[in-house]
């Protein structure tokens, strides 16, 4: 298969898809074949330079505004796509945030914040594919899915994370989030799945890789001894959200280096 038209016709939306793992996978969606939602929230700019980056090699995009955490502006978000390809094929489950703080300095707002934007934002925004998924059905010229669920989880999923409880929290709720509503989706015949990066070089956790220093001391977690690049997560985004996957659902794919693989005791225990 022409591996540039794996996603033709699909319409994605990738929240958070204006800066970092995002704007990666919203290239990389363009570039599979899709038309592309850029959502984003404050970094109008940066949106539109990822619609254009998409544009420019060929494919076709738009930028839509939108707080995922607000049920509003997330129902309005939907109604914008459906007027716009009329349908949608892909939900990128994209948008998080860190606000690190370790536990007894860790204000509510801190907490919940994190909560509303990974969790109960991912909630709303599969919530309102789901029901556009079920309404269409499958088409078969574009897949043999009714629909495709995408999770930018974490490795913090998995390993307990000291001074951002909030946010190992958040990811821990995607996991199951994202097992319930697969167990939940696949007789309708959509799939659900997550991604796990592991550390990737982006804004969210630039202090952890861009001094020698602080690289070095990351590349210790990291048993391939590389820090990842958005586009590593891009790739598997696209083959998740492709019928290359169609047997695949219901889980994590760990993009993470060997994160996971309890670096420590390569030579310890
Ligand atoms: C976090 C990054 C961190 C990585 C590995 C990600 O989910 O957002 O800040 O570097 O996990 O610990």
């Amino acid at each position: 298969m022409n591996n540039n038209m794996l996603l033709k016709n699909q319409t994605v939306l990738v929240t958070g898809g204006s800066s970092g793992i995002g704007a990666a996978i919203a290239v990389a969606m363009g570039s599979a074949g899709a038309q592309v939602v850029v959502n984003y929230v404050s970094s109008e700019d940066a949106a539109h330079a990822v619609v254009k980056e998409i544009k420019d090699a060929g494919g076709e995009a738009i930028a839509v505004r939108a707080d995922v955490s607000d049920e509003e502006q997330v129902l309005s978000m939907f109604k914008t796509i459906f007027k716009k390809y009329g349908t949608l094929d892909v939900l990128v489950n994209n948008s998080g945030i860190q606000k690190d703080a370790n536990l007894i300095d860790m204000s509510l707002s801190q907490w919940q914040r994190v909560l509303d934007i990974n969790l109960t934002g991912a909630f709303l925004c599969a919530r309102e594919a789901a029901r556009e998924f079920m309404r269409r059905g499958i088409d078969e010229k574009k897949s043999k899915a009714a629909g495709k669920i995408i999770f930018t989880s974490s490795v913090h999923e998995i390993i307990p994370w000291a001074g951002h409880a909030n946010y190992a929290a958040s990811k821990g709720g995607v996991m199951l989030l994202m097992k319930s509503v697969a167990q939940e989706l696949a007789p309708h015949k959509i799939r659900v799945n997550s991604i796990g990066p592991g550390a990737i070089k982006t804004n969210i956790n630039r202090n952890a890789w861009d001094t020698q220093e602080s690289e070095a001391a990351l590349l210790k977690l990291i048993p391939y001894k590389r820090v990842g690049e958005p586009d590593d997560i891009a790739k598997v985004a696209v083959w998740l959200a492709s019928d290359e996957s169609d047997y695949v659902t219901g889980t994590t794919i760990f993009a993470d280096g060997g994160m996971l693989l309890y670096p420590g005791f390569a030579t310890g225990g």
